[in-house]
């Protein structure tokens, strides 16, 4: 899994699955361009894969707007000349409430950040990766985009959006060198957990951390590490048979559905 001379772009990398995504392109030799709204975050990832010793370079965006979202591609053409790795990954999970109570607005962010959001990358990115005759993309899907999450309604239909994406540009630019994945991480280890076990529980976030890690074969949350393993394989000539396809990295939590049983040894 060797990147010298490759470009990866990264949305979102401005802090957990994103970042690590960009250290595990970075280590590897690639040159990445770091996209985030958050200019603080952006920065301080591109400064770490420089202190590093990688070529990085941070442009501030927000993938829910066209003009932002052009506005990256040109800045990372213009930069290194190439994209050869998109790993489009921005995504917020939004509020926790039923369906029948659920704020429309916050239905709207939802969707636009993940579905939009995604949609434009692939917009922008695939007229660039076509032109290249090569490319591949890892889109952020989630478990959630599997299989259904009551009280998060918006997050569970945007992230099956995110796979539907997936399948639709798979099949579209296949032809012409290029893959397009996604991958549906399980519960990490990152800023979205915790905010998710807050709003369930604010005066006792731990005991939700505690009881979905007890839900987990594997009886952890995942890292964010854990999960760019996989976008760094999915988007290496390793995976070169691998198109249009979802993939779980959750410890097994959707294999059993949250059922755990110690099976005795004799
Ligand atoms: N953490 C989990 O348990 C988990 C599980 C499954 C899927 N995911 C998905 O992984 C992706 C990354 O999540 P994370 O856990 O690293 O969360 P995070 O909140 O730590 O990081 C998300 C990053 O995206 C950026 N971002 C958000 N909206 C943006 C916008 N409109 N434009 C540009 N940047 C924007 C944020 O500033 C932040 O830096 C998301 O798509 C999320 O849905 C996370």
């Amino acid at each position: 899994m060797d990147f010298h001379g490759k470009v990866a772009l990264i949305t979102g990398a401005g802090n957990g699955i994103g970042r690590a995504a960009a250290l595990g392109f970075s280590s590897r030799g690639a040159k990445v361009v770091i996209v985030d709204r958050d200019q603080a975050a952006g920065e301080a990832t591109a400064g770490i894969l420089r202190q590093q010793g990688g070529e990085a370079h941070f442009v501030a965006a927000d993938v829910t707007k066209s003009a932002d979202v052009q506005n990256y591609v040109k800045l990372a053409l213009e930069k290194y000349g190439a994209i050869d790795c998109f790993h489009n990954n921005a995504g917020i999970e939004g509020s926790v409430a039923p369906t029948h109570e659920y704020d429309e607005d916050m239905f709207d962010r939802v969707m636009s950040v993940n579905v939009k959001g995604v949609f434009l990358g692939l917009r922008h990115v695939l007229p660039v990766m076509i032109r290249q005759g090569r490319g591949a993309v890892v889109n952020t899907a989630s478990i959630a985009g599997l299989v259904g999450t009551p009280g998060m309604p918006a997050y569970v239909a945007s992230k099956h959006a995110v796979i539907g994406l997936t399948k639709s540009a798979s099949g579209e630019v296949a032809r012409m060198g290029i893959r397009v994945n996604c991958i549906c991480p399980g519960p990490i280890d990152t800023r979205m957990i915790q905010s998710l076990q807050t709003m369930l529980n604010p005066n006792d976030p731990a005991s939700v951390g505690a009881r979905y890690q007890s839900a987990i074969p594997l009886g952890r949350y995942g890292t964010a590490e854990e999960v760019a393993n996989l976008v760094i394989f999915l988007s290496s000539d390793l995976a070169s048979n691998i198109t249009g396809a979802q993939y779980v990295v959750d410890g097994g939590r959707t294999a059993t559905g949250g059922a755990v049983t110690q099976v005795a040894v004799n």
